[in-house]
């Protein structure tokens, strides 16, 4: 039987070299993996530390070599930042776009331990998707850990929105999968408020609820984060808690009338909203009841001031939801479908 072909990358036209500038006055070049990068690969693979090797993966010197060798048969997207570091010319930065199997291809990122924090990221990420959406690439998708927020800054503020949750096979350990339309204009982020997702899988999606909810009312799209964007930000924290917090969601069924269908809508402080659930079944219907709600509520208020600015969130009074927990089930029951 025939093996399905890949999908193929258009012809990737890259602008010519770009030279950018960091912080601390220090300059980057830009572009695309070479056939004479074979030692510059391996050096840079070589430099990795845990940190890197942890988010993103690491290539011993005869993958990293390769990788520039078969670069005229490789038909993904690579480009590098080359600078200097140390009193050396290194390669600073590595991004690359590549289909391993159907659906959009894969976004990648890792930048030498010395020259993160910097701007670099933000600047190769443009430049590289910028460049893909120009050859005609319409979607790019990615995986990311929930806790590598810098990352989930970066990619969020490129229009990468998170659509499902994994376990990785080799760590054990939860990822985000996220996707974006290179068509799209970027996203206006807010960091007035910030969705916090805490639990396992499920929670993330449930909050990328929240976070659309918030986006479709206000036209400003909020970061999901694992701690607030700002010191000042407003958090929405999306939680599954109970007897089943932290397990994946197979639950038994003696349960599931009662742990696993109770939702609330909670506001903690003025600043602090949760909407939580014994389950991750459950705070996802708290975040649709919140959507909904949000929905309702934003509906009202385009009536009466037809605005569009970041300030409307003051106006929109989802921290001000009832409060409902079990001994006071009036306000909002969060009740599954049956
Ligand atoms: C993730 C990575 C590519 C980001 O690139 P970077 O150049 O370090 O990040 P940038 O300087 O462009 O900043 C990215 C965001 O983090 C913020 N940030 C970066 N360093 C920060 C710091 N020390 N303190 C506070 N915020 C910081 C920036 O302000 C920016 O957010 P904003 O756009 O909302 O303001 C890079 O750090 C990296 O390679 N990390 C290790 C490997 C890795 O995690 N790869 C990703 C695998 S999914």
């Amino acid at each position: 039987m025939d093996t399905p072909a890949l999908p193929v990358l258009p012809t990737w036209q890259v602008a010519a070299r770009r030279t950018v500038l960091l912080e601390e006055g220090r300059s980057a070049t830009l572009r695309p993996v070479a056939v004479g990068d074979a030692d510059f690969m391996a050096e840079f693979f070589a430099s990795l530390t845990e940190r890197e090797k942890h988010y993103f993966f690491w290539l011993d010197e005869e993958r990293a070599r390769r990788l520039a060798l078969d670069i005229e048969r490789d038909p993904s997207f690579r480009l590098i930042a080359v600078g200097e570091h140390d009193g050396c010319v290194r390669v600073l930065g590595y991004m690359f776009l590549e289909s391993k199997d159907e659906g959009p291809p894969t976004f990648g990122a890792c930048l030498h331990p010395g020259a993160q924090s910097r701007g670099l990221g933000r600047a190769m990420i443009d430049h590289l998707l910028t460049s893909a959406a120009e050859s005609g690439l319409d979607r790019a998708c990615l995986t990311v850990h929930p806790d590598n927020w810098r990352a989930l800054r970066l990619y969020q503020r490129m229009g990468f929105v998170l659509t499902d949750e994994f376990v990785n096979t080799h760590q054990r350990v939860k990822q985000y999968r996220m996707e974006a339309d290179l068509r799209s204009p970027r996203p206006a982020i807010t960091e007035e408020v910030t969705v916090v997702p805490h639990g396992h899988l499920g929670i993330g999606v449930a909050a990328a609820r929240v976070q659309r909810a918030i986006e479709l009312a206000t036209g400003w799209r909020p970061l999901i984060l694992d701690q607030p964007a700002h010191p000042t930000s407003r958090v929405i924290h999306v939680a599954e808690f109970g007897p089943l917090a932290g397990t994946p969601i197979a639950v038994r069924p003696e349960w599931q009338r009662s742990v696993v269908t109770v939702g609330w809508i909670v506001t903690l402080s003025p600043g602090h909203l949760l909407i939580g659930g014994s389950t991750g079944p459950a705070a996802d219907l708290a975040a649709r009841r919140f959507a909904e709600l949000v929905a309702e509520t934003s509906t009202s208020q385009q009536r009466s001031d037809g605005t569009g600015s970041p300030l409307r969130l003051e106006r929109i009074p989802f921290l001000d939801l009832h409060v409902c927990f079990p001994a006071d089930p009036v306000s909002l029951p969060v009740a599954p479908s049956r």
